[in-house]
C-alpha cells in the first residue's frame, strides 16, 4: 500500500493544467458500448476508474486501447451482457453501463455496485426508470438480472432526485429505445451534456441535456464518432484549494469557468482573488484565509459535494467558523477525524460540519478513506507543519491523475513511497 509523503509550508507557483473530467469520461466509456465502430474519445484521463470501464469494454467484446491522451474503442458488436463482480465492484461508474447492455443487447447483468464510504448509494431511481421503459429487473443475491423481451420503449421519466448516474443510465438506455423519452427532473451537471454531445455525435438525438428537462427521440442505430472530454471541474477544485491553504498564485489551464461557478466565490469569500484569461484562471491566495461561513452542497449549479472535502481541509486553516452542509451523500465526513489528527478543530453533526479555523495543522500520519477526502488529506498536508503520511493513495488514483507530480511541479514537497 503506497503512502505519500508532504513535507508542508512550502509556497506553490506556476502553472498546471486540469484533466479531462473523470466522471464524463466514466458515461462516455459506457456509451461507447453502444455505438458500432471505432470511436475516439481525447483528453480522457488515466486513472484507475477509466482503466476499470476500459477493462469492461475489453470483457464485454469491444477494443480498446490507450493512445497517448486518447482513447480508442474498436466495437464491433458486444458480445456478453455480463459484467463480472470484480469489475463492477472498483467502481461506481459501471452501473452505467446497465442502461447501455440493455439497449444494446436488451440483457444485461451486473451486480450491485458496492456501497462505499460516503454512503450507501442506492440505484431505486436507475430501476425505477429502466422498468418504466419496459425492463424487466430482478434482484437476486446481490445481482441484478434485466431483461428487455420486447425492447426499450420511450416514455416520460420523472426523477424524485436530480440523481446523475440515474440521468445518464436514462439516456443511455433511451437513446436507440422505440419512441421519445421525455425525462423531467434531471440532473444539470456539466458531465450530463457532455455525454449528450458525444451521443448526438454518434447519430443520437438528444435535447436540453444541462436543463432540468431532457427529450431523447430514440434511433435506430448509433455509430462511432470522435469526442473530446471537458476539463475536471473538481480536479481544478482540488488544486484551487491547494493553493488556498498554501498562500499561493497559481495558473489553471484548460478550465471552463462556467463550470466552476459556484466553487471560486466561496474561495473569494476567503480572501482569494482571481483572474480569467481565455481558458485560464488565476488564483491568488492570502497568507491567511478568513472562513467562508456557510458552504451547503447541491445538485449543480450548486456547490458541488465533491468539493467539499478539498474545501473543508482549506476552512480548517482558515480565520473563524465555516459551517458545511452536506446535503447530497450522508456520510461524507469521514475525513474530518484525519483533518482533526492533524490539529484541525472540527465536529460533525449528520449534514453538518463546524470548522473552527485554528492557527496552524501539524503533520500527522493520516488514512484517506475515499477520493475526495485523500485530496483533503493532501491539502492538509501541504500546509501542515513538519511532515505528513497520507495512506490509501489508491483512493487517489481513482479520480486523479498522478496528483503528487502536478503539486511537486507547483513546487510543493511530496513524494509517493
Ligand atoms: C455521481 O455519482 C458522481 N460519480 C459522484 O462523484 C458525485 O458526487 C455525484 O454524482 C453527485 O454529483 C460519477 O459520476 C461516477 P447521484 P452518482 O446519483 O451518480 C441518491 C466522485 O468523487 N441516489 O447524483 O452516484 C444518492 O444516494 C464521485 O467523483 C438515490 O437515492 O450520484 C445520493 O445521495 C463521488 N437513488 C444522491 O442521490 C439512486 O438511484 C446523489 O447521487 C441514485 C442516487
Amino acid at each position: 500500500m503506497s503512502k505519500l509523503l508532504i513535507t508542508g509550508r512550502k509556497r506553490l507557483s506556476g502553472e498546471a493544467a486540469v484533466q479531462g473530467a473523470k466522471n464524463s469520461a466514466l458515461p462516455v466509456l459506457a456509451a461507447a458500448a453502444l455505438v458500432g465502430g471505432e470511436s475516439v474519445i481525447f483528453n480522457c484521463p488515466d486513472l484507475s476508474d477509466t482503466d476499470t470501464s476500459l477493462n469492461i469494454l475489453r470483457y464485454l467484446g469491444c477494443g480498446a486501447r490507450r493512445e497517448g491522451g486518447a482513447v480508442v474503442i474498436k466495437n464491433d458488436g458486444v458480445a456478453r451482457y455480463d459484467i463480472p463482480d470484480g469489475l463492477t465492484r472498483k467502481t461506481r461508474g459501471s452501473i452505467v453501463f446497465l442502461g447501455a447492455l440493455l439497449a444494446k443487447l436488451g440483457r444485461a447483468k451486473i451486480s450491485l455496485p458496492g456501497g462505499c464510504d460516503i454512503g450507501n448509494r442506492p440505484i431505486d431511481l436507475h430501476i425505477k426508470a429502466l422498468r418504466r421503459m419496459g425492463a424487466v429487473i430482478r434482484e437476486r443475491r446481490g445481482m441484478l438480472d434485466c431483461r428487455a423481451p420486447h425492447g426499450l420503449t420511450g416514455t416520460h421519466i420523472a426523477l424524485d432526485f436530480p440523481s446523475v448516474g440515474a440521468t445518464e443510465d436514462i439516456m443511455l438506455a433511451a437513446a436507440t429505445a422505440d419512441g421519445t423519452t421525455t425525462l423531467t427532473n434531471a440532473a444539470r451537471e456539466p458531465e450530463i451534456a457532455d455525454l449528450a454531445e458525444y451521443l448526438n455525435r454518434c447519430g443520437a438525438r438528444v435535447f436540453g441535456a444541462g436543463e432540468s428537462e431532457i427529450v431523447i427521440e430514440g434511433v435506430k442505430r448509433l455509430s462511432a464518432a470522435e469526442h473530446s472530454i471537458i476539463p475536471d471541474r473538481i480536479a481544478a477544485a482540488t488544486l484551487l484549494a491547494c493553493a488556498a491553504v498554501t498562500g499561493s498564485q497559481i495558473t489553471l489551464k484548460g478550465v471552463i469557468h462556467s463550470h466552476l461557478g459556484a466553487i471560486v466565490p466561496v474561495l473569494e469569500d476567503a480572501g482569494c482573488t482571481f483572474t480569467r484569461h481565455e481558458n485560464e484562471l488565476t488564483i491568488s491566495a492570502p497568507q491567511r484565509l478568513r472562513s467562508m461561513k456557510t458552504v451547503r452542497t447541491m445538485p449543480y449549479p450548486g456547490f458541488p459535494t465533491d468539493a467539499q472535502a478539498p474545501v473543508l481541509a482549506a476552512a480548517a486553516v482558515a480565520d473563524g467558523t465555516t459551517v458545511f452542509i452536506e446535503n447530497i451523500f450522508e456520510n461524507r465526513y469521514r475525513h474530518a477525524s484525519q483533518l482533526v489528527r492533524m490539529g484541525a478543530d472540527i465536529r460533525t453533526e449528520g449534514k453538518l460540519a463546524v470548522v473552527e479555523g485554528v492557527p496552524s495543522l501539524y503533520g500527522a500520519r493520516v488514512e484517506a478513506t475515499d477520493l475526495r477526502a485523500a485530496a483533503a488529506l493532501v491539502a492538509a498536508g501541504l500546509c501542515a507543519e513538519g511532515q505528513t503520511a497520507v495512506s490509501g493513495v489508491e483512493y487517489l488514483e481513482r479520480g486523479y491523475e498522478s496528483l503528487e507530480l502536478t503539486l511537486s511541479a507547483l513546487g510543493a514537497d511530496i513524494k509517493r513511497i
